[in-house]
Order: structure tokens, then C-alpha cells, then sequence
């Protein structure tokens, strides 16, 4: 009869006889939980070695002998040699502690599982017949896919103190959510959300999850943060999870900062996961690299919502790229001062439209003629606007090609 227990390792003495690349990978996983590891074998890998240099695990190079059992509350027997695998078990047998056996689980009493994370859920699949790692490999992979993919309803069952999490969305396509992105989403009673581009994210959420948008809307003012603030915290004082997402990353121009603010004020416990930025993955997507080798060295993100600074303006003039959010309106402002700053007029720039999205759209220009043809193409946000070398039309088919060494 095998049942499968969730063993708490933290600062546990763990006893890993063999020092080849099945030990190693456990060396990897127990370090991971907090174990205190020690390996006892007379060659040992790279790779335990440099844990062994790091002062995470102890390491004795020399053959194993019975007494290197005591105090061990978990033995792994891994060396290539199934005699003293099974001879290390039967020690561990009499000293009743718990070992897998790697070259026969029949001769170990424990065996080993396959494990993945998500969230503050951990998901582990054992074999009760023969051994058979990939197999368990392969429906822990299907499971934790699963999982990941946000179409498993995660929400607590049991009521427990409530939470806010912080999710960024990334820029528009929602395959540019990061994983705990989409695991939180799974996980939420509540959705604050203030963006139509997330609600392609929203699809897969179940249909009694509050679904709170705090977004402008054509016929709405968006709702002042102030008020967002209580919603999230008031929502979490309730007992329930809070997802906050958010656009890009929570924290570029997003006021995820006040967010996360009134929620440690209020005593209300929160995450951020952070996300995919619109100011590097609308260029990006757009096929513009915001550095590249011989062209930029350095960027700066701004936003033009009020103009340009002198910080940006300096950069422009110096031929660093600049990315500025919310910039639209506030553009023939902008490049007048880049111009008066000293940004050559004929520095390339490109506006990104609905970057990420099937809506996407580019226009191109230079300094001296982009608000012209913004105005032609009639321009609308959201939009990124890159100035600088790396903006040029087919920049990186020339580039590539430049720099070899790339
Ligand atoms: C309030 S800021 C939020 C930025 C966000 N936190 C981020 O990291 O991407 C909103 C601005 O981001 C830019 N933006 C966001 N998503 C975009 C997209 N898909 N395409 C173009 N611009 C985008 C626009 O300049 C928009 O006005």
C-alpha cells in the first residue's frame, strides 16, 4: 500500500548516497525546499560540487558506511551500483527512516514522485507499479499544462483571510500573460480590471466570478483610484482573492505602487506578478529592438502625457531610443521640444497602434514629418511612439546582416 504525503524538508537532515546526475538532480530539488543535504560519495558531479562550494550542501568523498545513516530523517540511495543501493536501504530500513531505493523502489519505502508548483498548490504523481519516470513525468507535464493553461477553477473552497494580487496582463495578446498570471486569474473570486485588450483573458474565467471593471469606457469616467483602492481592499477584508489586473506591467505607469500601498496599509495581503511591458513588446513586436549592437545602447521609457522633460528631450537629442507611453495627443508638443533640444530632425520614429493585437498598426516617419503622418493615418491610442535609429524601416534585415557576430 503506497500513499502520497506532502513532507515538509525545511532544515530536515537528508542523507543522498551517489554522487552522479540522479544524485544531483535531487540535490537540486531538496536544496530547493531547504533540506540540509548531505552527499556521501567518492566522485562527485560538477554540479553537486558547486553546491558543495556554495556552502548549501555537505559533501563527504568517500564510500558510504551504515553510520552515516543516524540522524538522517530521508536517505536517497543513488549510486550506480544496485548492490549497495539496496544495501543502503536495508540500513535505512533498520534505522526506520524513509529511502528510496533508484536502482529498485520495491527495496526503498518511498518512492520518488513527479512534482511541479503552481501558485500555492503543488501537484505530485507516483508510480504504483514498476517504476517508470518518464511515465510520471509525462501526466504530471499533462496535469501541471493543464493547470497552467487557467481553465482549472482554483478558487479556495475552504473561506481563509483574503488577498490582492497584482496581475499584469502584458500588452494586448493575451498569450503575453506570464504563467502566474493566468494561475492567479484561476484562482480569483474577484476581477478588477480596467482594460478591453484583457478581456480575451477574460473568457475562460467561471461565469460567478465578479468581473469588476473600473476602466473608461465610451459612455463612463474611468473610477478614481481612491475608490479602486477601498474596492480591492474591501473585497479582500470579505475573505476573498482579489485579482487587480493590469495592462502591461502593474508597475510601469500603471499605479500599481498606491495599489500595493493601501493594501499593506490596510493589512491585506498582496502579490504582484509582474508583466510584459507594452514599451518593450509593442516595438519588439513591431520588429523594432529597443537597443541593438552599433545602433542604441541605451533607452529610456517616458510618458507623454505631459510633454516632454528635459531627461527625455536630452536622450532624443543624443541619439539614445526613447519610448513614450500616452504620447498621442501631446506629440507636435513633443517633437517641437526635441527639436528646440537638439534632436536632429530627421531622427527616425515610429508610432505602434494596438501593439500585440490584431489591430495592430505602425507608422513611420522622422522627426520633421511625424506629426503630418500621424495626422494622414490619424493616429489614435493606445500607441507606443519610439524615436530613435533603431525606429528605421527594415532596420534589423540590414543590421543582422552588418554585424555577423551577432
Ligand atoms: C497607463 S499606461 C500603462 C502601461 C502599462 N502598465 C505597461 O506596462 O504596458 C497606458 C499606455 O501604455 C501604452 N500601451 C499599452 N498597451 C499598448 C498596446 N497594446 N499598444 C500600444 N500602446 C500600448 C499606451 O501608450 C497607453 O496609453
Amino acid at each position: 500500500m503506497t500513499a502520497l504525503f506532502g513532507l515538509d524538508l525545511k532544515d530536515k537532515p537528508i542523507l543522498i548516497v551517489g554522487g552522479g546526475s540522479v544524485a544531483s538532480r535531487r540535490v537540486r530539488r531538496f536544496v530547493a525546499e531547504g533540506a540540509r543535504v548531505t552527499v556521501v560519495a567518492p566522485h562527485i558531479s560538477d554540479d553537486i560540487e558547486r553546491h558543495a562550494g556554495h556552502g548549501d550542501i555537505v559533501v563527504h568523498r568517500r564510500g558510504v558506511a551504515p553510520q552515516d545513516l543516524d540522524g538522517a530523517w530521508f536517505v536517497l540511495a543513488a549510486t550506480d551500483d544496485p548492490v549497495l543501493n539496496d544495501a543502503v536501504a536495508q540500513w535505512a530500513h533498520e534505522r526506520q527512516i524513509w529511502c528510496i531505493d533508484a536502482s529498485d523502489a520495491s527495496k526503498g519505502t518511498a518512492r520518488q514522485a513527479a512534482m511541479s508548483k503552481h501558485g500555492d498548490l503543488g501537484v505530485g504523481v507516483i508510480s504504483l507499479g514498476a517504476p517508470d519516470p518518464g511515465r510520471i513525468r509525462a501526466v504530471r507535464d499533462a496535469v501541471a499544462a493543464h493547470l497552467d493553461g487557467g481553465e482549472v477553477d482554483l478558487r479556495r473552497r475552504r473561506p481563509g483571510s483574503g488577498r490582492v494580487i497584482l496581475v499584469g496582463s502584458g500588452p494586448g495578446d493575451p498569450g503575453l500573460i506570464t504563467v502566474r498570471g493566468r494561475q492567479a486569474l484561476s484562482e480569483a473570486d474577484v476581477v478588477v480590471t480596467d482594460r478591453l485588450g484583457t478581456a480575451e483573458l477574460l473568457v475562460t474565467v467561471p461565469y460567478d466570478v465578479d468581473v469588476v471593471n473600473v476602466g473608461k469606457s465610451p459612455d463612463r469616467h474611468p473610477v478614481p483610484q481612491r475608490e479602486i483602492n477601498s474596492l480591492l481592499v474591501g473585497r479582500a477584508l470579505e475573505g476573498k482573492t482579489v485579482v487587480r489586473l493590469k495592462g502591461g506591467d502593474p508597475y510601469l505607469f500603471g499605479r500599481g505602487g498606491e495599489e500595493v500601498h493601501a493594501c499593506i496599509k490596510a493589512g491585506v495581503d498582496v502579490e504582484v506578478v509582474p508583466g510584459i511591458t507594452s514599451a518593450f513588446a509593442v516595438p519588439a513586436r513591431a520588429g523594432i529592438p529597443v537597443t541593438q549592437r552599433g545602433v542604441s545602447t541605451s533607452v529610456l521609457v517616458t510618458t507623454g502625457h505631459a510633454g516632454a522633460d528635459p531627461a527625455s528631450i536630452a536622450a532624443m537629442a543624443a541619439g539614445a531610443t526613447v519610448v513614450i507611453l500616452m504620447g498621442v495627443t501631446a506629440l507636435p508638443g513633443i517633437v517641437d521640444a526635441a527639436i528646440a533640444g537638439g534632436c536632429d530632425p530627421e531622427t527616425p520614429v515610429a508610432i505602434v497602434e494596438n501593439g500585440t493585437t490584431v489591430h495592430e498598426r505602425v507608422t513611420h516617419g522622422v522627426m520633421a514629418d511625424i506629426v503630418r503622418r500621424a495626422d494622414e493615418t490619424d493616429v489614435k491610442p493606445p500607441a507606443i511612439i519610439v524615436v530613435g535609429q533603431v525606429s528605421q524601416p527594415g532596420l534589423l534585415a540590414s543590421a543582422v546582416a552588418a554585424t555577423p557576430e551577432l
